[in-house]
């Protein structure tokens, strides 16, 4: 089974609801007729309803970047899964390093996030990535495998469908500085096999693996032909409608 392309944009804590509109509106026509990949775009929580609408029929997705586990409750300031797929989200991104960095997000929230996700039927992208320190100590496989362990803890095949993994380098993000294509494909190669040990050769050869840190439109192309290479979650470049057209029309 050939693993279709995904091509999502992170856009992080930009963009009201009028100005996700906007960027619909635009991306549109760029995007019309485009078939054999999904595009899709995780908006603050504040913009999911308005871009869901608007992006209703175009086949872009919307995306959030954060939920908690619990379906409600008394918990000040969070976010259900069950909210976000009323408001029209379909997939969350999980354990991005923006969270476990500033917000605490642990491998052990990020399981629990995940197994709340796939309970409400969304797409889970759980980001995995080694900072700058631990790939120049020769951290990088041993650090990617924990995360990825324990990110997906309690996950079995079964219910693995849907997961898509992205492995988002540290030191790649927001910097310019991309991981050379043969950099990123020896770590998806790897994450492939340790998925297979987790979940199976099936599971694993069926997961798409994106690569998130600095992709541009004339770098995307040069990414996405390495083998396990599935896909980009693209921040900084995903802000414009053009540029987030051209990476999803990245084979063009
Ligand atoms: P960037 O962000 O493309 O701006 O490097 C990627 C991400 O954080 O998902």
């Amino acid at each position: 089974m050939p693993r279709t392309p995904f091509l999502a944009g992170n856009w992080k804590m930009y963009k009201t609801g009028a100005e996700a509109v906007s960027f619909i509106e635009a991306a549109k026509p760029l995007l019309a007729g485009i078939t054999g990949r999904e595009a899709a775009v995780a908006v603050p929580f504040t913009a999911i309803a308005e871009a869901a609408r608007a992006a209703s029929g175009t086949g872009i997705l919307i995306g959030a970047q954060n939920v908690h586990w619990e379906r409600e409750g008394a918990y000040t300031g969070e976010i259900s899964t069950g909210m976000v797929k009323a408001a029209g989200a379909s997939f969350v991104i999980l354990g991005h390093s923006e969270r476990r960095q500033f917000f605490g997000d642990t491998d052990e929230w990020v399981a629990k996030k995940l197994q709340a996700v796939l309970e409400a039927s969304l797409v889970p992208v759980v980001c995995v990535g080694e900072t700058l320190a631990q790939r120049e100590s020769g951290d990088t496989f041993r650090i990617l495998a924990s995360q990825l362990k324990g990110s997906l803890a309690g996950l079995n095949a079964e219910r693995a469908a849907p997961l898509v993994v992205a492995y988002e380098p540290v030191w790649a993000i927001g910097t310019g500085k991309t991981a050379t294509a043969v950099q990123a494909q020896e770590v998806h190669a790897f994450l492939r096999a340790e998925l297979a040990t987790l979940l199976g050769e099936k599971t694993a050869s069926a997961t798409r693996l994106l690569y998130g840190g600095s992709v541009k439109p004339d770098n995307v192309k040069s990414l996405l032909s390495e083998a396990d290479i599935d896909g980009a979650l693209v921040g900084g470049a995903a802000l414009k409608p053009d540029s987030f057209a051209q990476i999803v029309k990245f084979d063009s």
